[in-house]
């Protein structure tokens, strides 16, 4: 089978968040598939990659329709293990200090950028005559690409038997835009309509992907679920989510269980794993208190945070409760994004410099730090389509505390039985119940047989790709079976 990637960010060439960890390592469970075939398109930001590779010219350069006119498109090419990567280039669009973003905030022109990435993989594919059986395509940034396989490329025989299959990482993110954009996608305004691609009033990205895509996916069961039926989760879509629920599957994220190996893991003091954990931990936590400025006490409990800094993420909850705990809990947040939760985070560690650190910015070499050497890891999210921050935490053996929502209620396990638990779990994002789960988290940590038995649970749970890449193999076969008919 040959598969497709199109997806606006991939680990470790860009990444911003959960979606470029698990679209690359896609890539990678794909390619070693028995005859399975895998190229990844990417759009070529600045620095990809960090200079560790060095894209090569892919032949020449193509033209891309966008509103009317004519864009040219270069593409460069690396080979990573058995996938093949094309870089889509084109400066105007790509060549910025930010993937989607300025300090100012969005980029104006995102549904131009787009729509260019999203035509210029169609026409990228056919530029280097790989035909796929199927495209798998990523949040709103690609979701014109199923609906432009059964409009405008309904009839070019290069696409007969392609299938698309579309996933939601996040739904809250839909790519919505005014109706001026469906000019600058080139689409027909027949098709403008409410069945279809309009949603009030605008262009919908996302909604284009959820109507015209032969499959849909979410990253986790219980974020499948939460979309449909609750209004609160589909963000006005529920409705066309509803209208594909035959066609709609929740399928586990999991982690790069090489990337994320304590045993392994040269950010730490030293490597440690589920038989000796006491020590390896011990050790990460002292280095970490150290290296932040805080009391090196092994007695008060760490916990870490490592997260996009938004609502979403709930840790405006953490702020409120904090304080009430700084003489038993050590508080380590690792986290970029909104100013004020940013500005609040950095005032509650000036104020506490030994008991709370705070650290502005994406920094991959910290966050494995901070996994290491916590004990509890915090992640009381309001919605969580999978979230990956609290695997990678129980592989590390620091336990994480979530809210039972999307792909936290599927991965942590808490029923007040340590001996049946892997981490803490609250049913919503809510000071009360953050600050009595707290309370209780500082009365068991002083049971260390029964903490250690959780930390022994959390550490031997399965969080590989294996399970999850088969049934995206299995709904590939299927989509790609439907357009054979
Ligand atoms: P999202 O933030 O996209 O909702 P996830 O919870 O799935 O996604 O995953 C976030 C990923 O990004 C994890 O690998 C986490 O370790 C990483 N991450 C988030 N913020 C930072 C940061 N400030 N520095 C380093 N890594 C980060
Ligand atoms: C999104 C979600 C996160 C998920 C990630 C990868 O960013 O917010 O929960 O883990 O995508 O699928």
């Amino acid at each position: 089978m040959k598969v497709l990637i199109a997806v606006s960010e991939a680990f470790p060439f860009c990444k911003t968040g959960g979606l470029g960890d698990v679209s690359g390592a896609l890539a990678q469970v794909f390619s070693r598939a028995e005859n399975t075939e895998v190229v990844l398109f990417l759009p070529r930001y600045r620095n990809v990659g960090g200079g560790a590779f060095s894209p090569k010219a892919a032949g020449g350069s193509f033209l891309v329709p966008v509103g009317g006119r004519l864009e040219t498109a270069t593409m460069s090419r690396v080979q990573w293990g058995k996938v093949a990567v094309y870089f889509i280039e084109n400066p105007k669009y790509f060549d910025r200090p930010g993937m989607y973003r300025s300090t100012a905030g969005d980029y104006d022109d995102n549904d131009e950028r787009f729509v260019f990435f999203s035509r210029a993989v169609l026409e990228g594919a056919k530029f280097i005559g790989f035909k796929p059986d199927v495209i798998h395509c990523h949040d709103w940034q690609t979701g014109l690409i199923p609906a432009y396989l059964r409009t405008i490329y309904r009839i070019d025989s290069f696409y007969a038997k392609t299938a698309s299959v579309f996933t939601i990482h996040n739904i809250a993110y839909q790519g919505m835009f005014p109706r001026e954009t469906m000019v600058k996608a080139g689409l027909s305004w027949q098709d403008f309509t409410p069945e279809k691609l309009e949603f009030y009033g605008g262009l919908n990205f996302m909604k284009a992907a959820l109507v015209f895509a032969d499959l849909v996916t979410t990253v986790s069961p219980t974020y499948a679920s939460e979309i449909q039926y609750r209004p609160e989760f589909g963000h006005g879509l529920e409705g066309v989510l509803k209208a594909r629920s035959a066609d709609m599957f929740g399928i586990l994220n999991g982690i790069d269980e090489e990337i994320w190996d304590p045993a392994t893991d040269t950010f730490l003091e030293r490597g440690y794993e589920l038989q000796n954990f006491q020590r390896g931990k011990a050790a990460a936590k002292q280095a970490l208190q150290h290296e932040l400025g805080l009391d090196e006490n092994k007695d008060l409990i760490l916990a870490g945070v490592v997260s996009r800094l938004d609502h979403q993420k709930g840790l405006d909850i953490l702020l409120n409760v904090a304080p009430e705990f700084l003489d038993k809990v050590q508080f380590v947040v690792l986290g970029l994004g909104d100013p004020g939760l940013s500005d609040a985070l950095a005032a509650l560690a000036a104020a506490n410099p030994r008991s709370v650190a705070f650290r502005s910015g994406f920094d991959e070499s910290l966050a494995h730090r901070i996994y290491g050497g916590s004990d509890v890891f915090v992640m009381p999210s309001r919605f969580e389509p999978c979230g990956l921050p609290q695997m990678i935490a129980m592989r590390y053996g620091a336990l994480p505390l979530v809210t039972r929502t999307g792909g936290l209620k599927d991965t942590v396990f808490y029923n007040g039985e340590p001996k049946d638990s892997n981490g803490f779990a609250i049913d919503s994002a809510d000071d009360g119940q953050f600050r009595s789960v707290l309370g209780h988290i500082v009365s068991l940590y002083g049971w260390r047989e029964n903490w250690n038995m959780m930390v022994r649970n959390a550490m031997r749970g399965d969080y590989s790709w294996t399970k999850s890449a088969e049934a995206y193999l299995k709904l590939f076969s299927v989509a790609a079976q439907r357009r054979q008919l």
